[in-house]
């Protein structure tokens, strides 16, 4: 049976390291504030914005909150960016996806001053990490990065197949474990032999946006298994990528849904936000 990684229990201890970092920081005379800014009132948005703030009240960053209507323009959220790029005392900006439709949201995305970008979603930000330069990176990969390293999981020299291409998760994730010496695999949609691929990974990640796609067809002996889904099953629980019960009898060690890779996301932009208050003078 496999290790189940707790991701709620490492996230935690990340939290608490990054408590103790800001009064450090606040002690030396820095500080700082995250805006975050949701448009309209999608339920599930609704409930990552909060999560975001309850985090930062617990390090013991101050968060701001524009909530924005629904019907906003690109324009006036674009002007909002701007004048929150000018604040002094603003250190992180984050403006929860999706937008609605009349948003585009690369504009968006764009708007936002790669210092200030602690999503790590500006093209900069993606560029800096493409080539190991210093930027933000993308939360949920670093947070699966930590997760490993956290876990005792050796990455060099591993293969490590990632499912999904995405820009806030599959790419970047690919990227990232290059960088700690992986040999990597990226797979999509398209993929011929999907199965047979992911059977040769060391370490799978599973970001294919698929409910409980994932079985035991696709999993090495010992196998690492990383699953990013996120999904309400026929009886309303959450659930992830990966058919947990079978993968978890091949596997070596295993992410849960939740509790796995979802609280990561959260902790690494909370990592974000700190690098953000000690850069201010950079
Ligand atoms: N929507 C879903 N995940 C994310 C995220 O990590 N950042 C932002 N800004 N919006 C999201």
């Amino acid at each position: 049976m496999a290790v189940i990684i707790d991701g709620k229990k490492i996230s935690q201890q990340i939290k608490d390291e990054l408590k103790e970092k800001v009064e450090r920081l606040q002690a030396q005379g820095k500080k700082g504030a995250l805006a975050v800014i949701q448009v309209g009132a999608d339920p599930a948005s609704s409930v990552y914005v909060r999560n975001k703030k309850n985090a930062c009240a617990y390090i013991g960053i101050e968060s701001l909150a524009y909530e924005l209507p629904e019907e906003t323009t690109e324009d006036e959220l674009l002007q909002l960016v701007n004048e929150l790029n000018d604040k002094e005392e603003v250190k992180g900006i984050l403006v929860q996806l999706p937008l609605p439709a009349h948003i585009c949201e690369d504009k968006v995305i764009q708007a936002i001053s790669p210092r200030k970008d602690v999503d790590g979603f500006h093209p900069q930000s993606v560029g800096a990490m493409v080539i190991g330069e210093k930027g933000f990176v993308s939360c949920t990969p670093a947070g699966i990065i930590q997760l490993l390293k956290r876990s005792g999981i050796e990455l060099a020299g591993k293969h490590c197949v990632v499912i999904g291409r995405s820009n806030i998760v599959g790419k970047p994730m690919a990227l990232l474990m290059l960088r700690e010496n992986a040999t990597v695999t990226i797979t999509h949609s398209k993929t011929k032999n999907l199965p047979e691929i992911c059977r040769q990974a060391d370490i799978l990640i599973v970001a294919m946006g698929k409910p409980q796609f994932i079985g035991a067809e696709y999993i090495k002996e010992g196998a690492v298994v990383i699953d990013v889904g996120i999904h309400r099953d026929e009886n309303h629980k959450l659930c992830g990528d990966v058919k947990f019960e079978e993968v978890e009898r091949i596997a070596s060690a295993i992410t849960p849904v939740p509790g796995g890779v979802g609280p990561m996301t959260i902790a690494m932009l909370m990592n974000n936000c700190v690098q953000a208050m000690e850069e201010e003078e950079a």
